[in-house]
């Protein structure tokens, strides 16, 4: 028996639920929230994604209708990702700076129907790509950082002029936040936010995303010359030091779950907004999972989302966005 007994029993502010509540020293609700969704060609066409159950890619006008029901549930934002026809993919990716590519028309069709989200969009190479990397590749295969760079940038003024708020560089080219900061800049976008993919590792988790997006298949090899080694720590915390420098004005952490240990340090660290991903292969898990009566499908995700928020997470990119918005308002 330790000498606080019974004085303290930390079981008497857990006797109900006022006192719980009254208690909780962190609450989700649906502003933490941003909504990836996969956008495909089409009129009025819904495709379901095979390694995400319960995930659709949505063609331009559906897209406007899930941004609609965002805003409604009292989502802040959504996350938009091309599954680019295959014919408009090439060596450079020169699709990317494409103003009519499937990105741009989505952002367009949001912001031209008013609607009150803020709109987010991936920028690194690997959905116009027709080997699926992030940047661009020398003959022998290597991947060519600083040649790279001028084609983000691109990217994103490209995006920032269709109407998106916060581009969000994925690629994890070194010097790349600096150099769209002064493209976004030098274009009259200095409105725009980057929230940067700072700490993304080398992960198995992004797999069915790569099915959602169509470049699974034409991945040539690995990410691991760019994106981090899931071993290391320290480098995390250098790669956020960067990407703050160079004008990022919020960072992510990716994959999520298996990496809260580097959200809750960046966070006290760098006291800047902290974001965290969780991944394709994470919703997979779960929803495979639960469909198969394992979990308690809405306790899981309130849970899992709850515990980013824990961990030091501003807000969770999540697939589950939609249905944790849900049992929030229920
Ligand atoms: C592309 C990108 C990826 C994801 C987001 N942006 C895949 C990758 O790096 O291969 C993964 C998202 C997910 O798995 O849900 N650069």
């Amino acid at each position: 028996m330790t000498a606080s007994f019974p004085a303290l029993r930390l079981r008497r502010l857990r006797a109900h639920d006022w006192s719980r509540r009254l208690h909780a020293e962190n609450v989700l609700t649906p502003s933490d929230l941003i909504w990836p969704v996969f956008v495909r060609e089409g009129t009025s066409e819904r495709e379901a994604v095979g390694s995400m159950p319960g995930v659709e890619r949505l063609s331009v006008d559906l897209v406007v209708e899930a941004a609609r029901e965002a805003a409604d549930l009292g989502i802040p934002a959504i996350a938009l990702f091309p599954n680019t026809p295959q014919e408009a993919r090439d060596e450079t990716g020169k699709e990317s700076a494409n103003p009519d590519n499937l990105m741009c028309r989505a952002c367009r069709a949001v912001k031209d129907a008013g609607i009150p989200v803020g709109l987010l969009t991936d920028v690194a190479l690997d959905p116009y790509t027709s080997h699926g990397h992030d940047g661009l590749l020398s003959e022998d295969g290597r991947i060519l950082n600083d040649e790279t760079l001028g084609v983000l940038a691109a990217q994103a003024v490209n995006q920032a002029k269709a109407g998106a708020d916060i581009v969000a560089p994925s690629d994890m080219m070194d010097g790349r936040i600096g150099v769209i900061r002064h493209a976004l800049e030098a274009e009259g976008f200095g409105d725009v936010q980057i929230m940067s993919y700072a700490a993304k590792y080398a992960s198995a988790f992004y797999g069915p995303f790569r099915d959602a997006v169509g470049s699974g298949g034409l991945l040539k090899g690995d990410k691991k010359t760019y994106q981090m080694d899931p071993a290391n720590r320290d480098e995390a915390m250098r790669e956020v030091m960067l990407d703050l420098e160079e004008g990022a004005d919020s960072v992510m952490v990716k994959p999520g779950l298996a990496y809260l240990d580097i959200v809750a340090r960046v966070k006290d660290r760098f006291n800047a907004p902290v974001f965290a991903y969780q991944v394709s292969g994470e919703y997979a898990m779960m929803r495979a999972a639960m469909d198969q009566g394992l979990l308690d499908r809405d306790r899981a995700i309130l849970e899992v989302l709850t515990a980013f928020k824990r961990a030091g997470c501003n807000g969770v990119l999540t697939y589950f966005a939609r249905d944790a918005a849900k049992l929030l308002a229920a």
